[in-house]
């Protein structure tokens, strides 16, 4: 089936018209955005998507163009028209079109949106529990601004994280903010320590997955202890289980952390000197964390993933 694409109150040809220049979303990055996963035909976790979103558009103060329920109806009107029941719907809202001013101007917002199929069917993918983990991931310094928690579409620090982490044939890039674990480049992480799920607090320097909050309350239900704090790249020893999550991403078990020694440094402070290129990989890779054997409660928190999803593909889910 095509993509369906969506721009400012129209649906679209994929690639039928070039968006306004002067609209704030590509000469800014001025917008916020989300990504929802459908499953069987249904959207996972709208009502907590469509939270976010409004809260994002408040902190920069862009004016809410839809109602929660015409949100809700143009994403199932999307799913609907692309026919797909595993898909991706991506959607954003900036400030709009105006004459290129930092300032910001009256004028109406506009929302964009591209419904696709997602590649893989399977939905999240089993972790055995007799398997060690390969997933890999890349420490790298977090320069990003200190509003994470802002789901922005500027997304330039994520990117030449995300890429460094390609580079290097890492899954993702672990963002590391003086000395602290934050989250990857576009995913959370969590972190299994004597047998308790720890990840950072959803404070301003993480996007507050929405996936994070569904284990975390899947957590709950399986009696695994819960911790809210923080990680350092000092507690790794500590660590016995890794794993990302995030719509796209859902859970990955990770099985090494390495480091570039050109920046390691930066890791833990980062040097007032501008680095010789944004995506300096040069150094050998070093291993700072290994997992020791397989992931019994990463397992056990994707068991419990998997089974809301196929509830949700029954029509069964609430939530
Ligand atoms: N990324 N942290 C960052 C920086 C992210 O970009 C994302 C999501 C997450 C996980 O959030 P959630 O569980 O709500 O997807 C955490 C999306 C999917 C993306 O940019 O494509």
């Amino acid at each position: 089936m095509p993509t369906v694409v969506y721009y400012n109150g129209e649906f679209l040809e994929a690639g039928a018209k070039a968006l306004p220049v002067e609209e704030r979303g590509h000469q800014f990055g001025d917008g916020v955005y989300e990504v929802v996963r459908v499953y069987g035909g249904r959207p996972f976790l709208l009502d907590w998507h469509l939270e976010r979103l409004e809260r994002s558009l408040a902190m920069v103060e862009i004016r809410n163009p839809f109602s929660r329920e015409a949100w809700v109806d143009l994403i199932h009107e999307a799913i609907r028209r692309s026919g797909e029941a595993e898909a991706t719907v991506y959607f954003h809202v900036t400030r709009g079109i105006a004459p290129r001013n930092h300032v910001f101007p009256q004028t109406d917002p506009v929302v964009s949106l591209v419904a696709r199929a997602v590649s893989s069917v399977a939905g999240t993918t089993a972790v055995r529990t007799d398997e060690v983990p390969t997933g890999r991931l890349v420490a790298w310094p977090d320069e990003r601004w200190a509003n994470a928690f802002v789901k922005t579409i500027n997304l330039l620090p994520n990117v030449i994280a995300k890429e460094a982490a390609h580079r290097v044939g890492a899954r993702e890039a672990l963002l590391v903010r003086a000395g602290v674990i934050t989250e990857c480049a576009g995913s959370n992480v969590l972190f299994v320590r004597g047998g308790e799920l720890w990840t950072h607090p959803a404070n301003r320097f993480i996007l507050g997955g929405i996936t994070r909050r569904f284990i975390l309350q899947l957590a709950d239900q399986l009696q695994i202890p819960v911790r809210e704090e923080a990680v350092t790249l000092d507690d790794l020893g500590a660590v016995d289980e890794v794993f990302i999550s995030g719509t796209t991403t859902e859970i990955v078990p990770i099985g090494q952390i390495v480091v570039h020694a050109s920046q390691q440094d930066a890791l833990r402070a980062l040097p007032a000197d501008a680095p010789p290129s944004l995506l300096d990989l040069t150094g050998p890779l070093q291993t700072v964390w290994q997992a020791k054997g397989p992931a019994p409660v990463t397992s056990r928190l994707n068991q419990a993933f998997t089974e809301a999803i196929q509830e949700l593909r029954a029509g069964a889910f609430v939530g």
